[in-house]
């Protein structure tokens, strides 16, 4: 059984996220998309919130669960005994972060494995911040998130 973890913050997931996990979920027996706690980004959404959210997203996919985790990606990796990590390239300014990212990674643990998924192209310019933006100043946002998403979106900017 060949399992794998999809992390990031998801604050909130989009399309080009949504993108990456079915793909990963066609590859792997198992998938686990793993909400990090994040401190250091001050998300719009809570950890319960992001997991709501993805949950809703990948209810029909059999493969796929929602977990969250705080500390050390790898001390997570390490706990549930998964080795293959998948982080979605969206276009050549995301290597960088996304090679030092897998590298310390390796450093720390370096059974566990980096794997890298390109999302389709039409999604490569999305960003979870680019569509908090576009939510709170009041543009249509269904082009970028899926319906569950736009939803909890415009529920949070009107409140
Ligand atoms: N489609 C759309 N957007 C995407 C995307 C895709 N396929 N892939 C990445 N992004 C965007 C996100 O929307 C987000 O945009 P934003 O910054 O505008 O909000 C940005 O790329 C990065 O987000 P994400 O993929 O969620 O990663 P992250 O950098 O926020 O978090 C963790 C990555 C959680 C994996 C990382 O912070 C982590 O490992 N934390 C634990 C601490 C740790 O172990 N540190 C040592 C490792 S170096």
């Amino acid at each position: 059984m060949q399992a794998a973890i999809y992390p990031g913050t998801f604050d909130p997931l989009t399309l080009g996220h949504l993108d990456v996990i079915e793909r990963a979920s066609r590859i792997f027996d198992r998938l686990i998309v793993a909400v990090g706690v994040n401190a250091s980004k001050k998300p719009l959404f809570s950890t319960e919130e992001r997991m709501a959210m993805v949950r809703e997203v990948v209810k029909d996919m059999a493969n796929v669960e929602v977990d969250s985790f705080s500390g050390l990606l790898v001390d997570y990796c390490r706990n549930k005994h998964v080795y293959a990590l998948i982080r979605g390239l969206r276009a050549f300014s995301d290597f960088e972060y996304e090679f030092q990212m897998a590298l310390t990674n390796r450093k720390l643990a370096p059974e566990v494995e980096t794997i890298f998924l390109m999302p389709k192209e039409t999604h490569s310019y999305l960003s979870s911040s680019m569509v908090r933006r576009i939510a709170e100043m009041g543009g249509n946002i269904e082009n970028f998130v899926p319906p569950p998403v736009r939803r909890a979106l415009e529920r949070q900017v009107r409140a």
